[in-house]
């Protein structure tokens, strides 16, 4: 049976049916047609799904659709609204940190709440802070040579 919820995505308040079975990264994708966050390991692992959830990164392929009742979510396609994205978004490319791009969406959405509650982070802390994420390119210099130069 079909739950219903209300939640803030992107901006904009949303009310709508959710099947309880349903998971977050598959409602944003798959009905909603939002398809910046990518589905890719789908257990947690790999952070490619990665969306903000009342200002937090979150895996959207480990919560359920119905437990965004009430949330505030923020998915790639609405990350300009934050004021670090477009200075992450812009390091990123001028370090040429991806080769496919898959993950990218991910990396930018962690980075860019990591880089908000931390300002002028060091290379420890921000490979920490994205110890969740993986790049299966391994591109992980350009990545990191990006993320130090938005954190600047
Ligand atoms: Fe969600 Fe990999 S698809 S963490």
């Amino acid at each position: 049976m079909a739950e219903p919820i209300a939640f803030r995505l992107n901006g904009v308040d949303r009310r709508t049916e959710v099947p309880p079975d349903t998971r977050l990264i598959d409602f944003l994708r798959d009905r909603l047609g939002l398809t910046a966050a990518k589905k890719a390991c789908g257990i947690g692992r790999c952070g490619a799904c990665a969306v903000l959830i009342d200002g937090r990164a979150v895996n959207a392929c480990l919560v359920m659709a119905w437990q965004m009742d009430g949330a505030d979510i923020v998915t790639p396609e609405g990350l300009e609204t934050l004021p670090h994205a477009k200075t992450v978004r812009q390091a990123l490319a001028e370090a040429n940190a991806f080769q496919c791009g898959y993950c990218a969406s991910g990396f930018v959405v962690v980075l860019t709440a990591y880089l908000r509650d931390h300002p002028g982070a060091q290379e420890q802390d921000i490979r920490a802070a994205l110890e969740g994420n993986i790049c299966r390119c391994t591109g992980y210099r350009s990545i990191l040579r990006g993320a130090m130069a938005a954190a600047r």
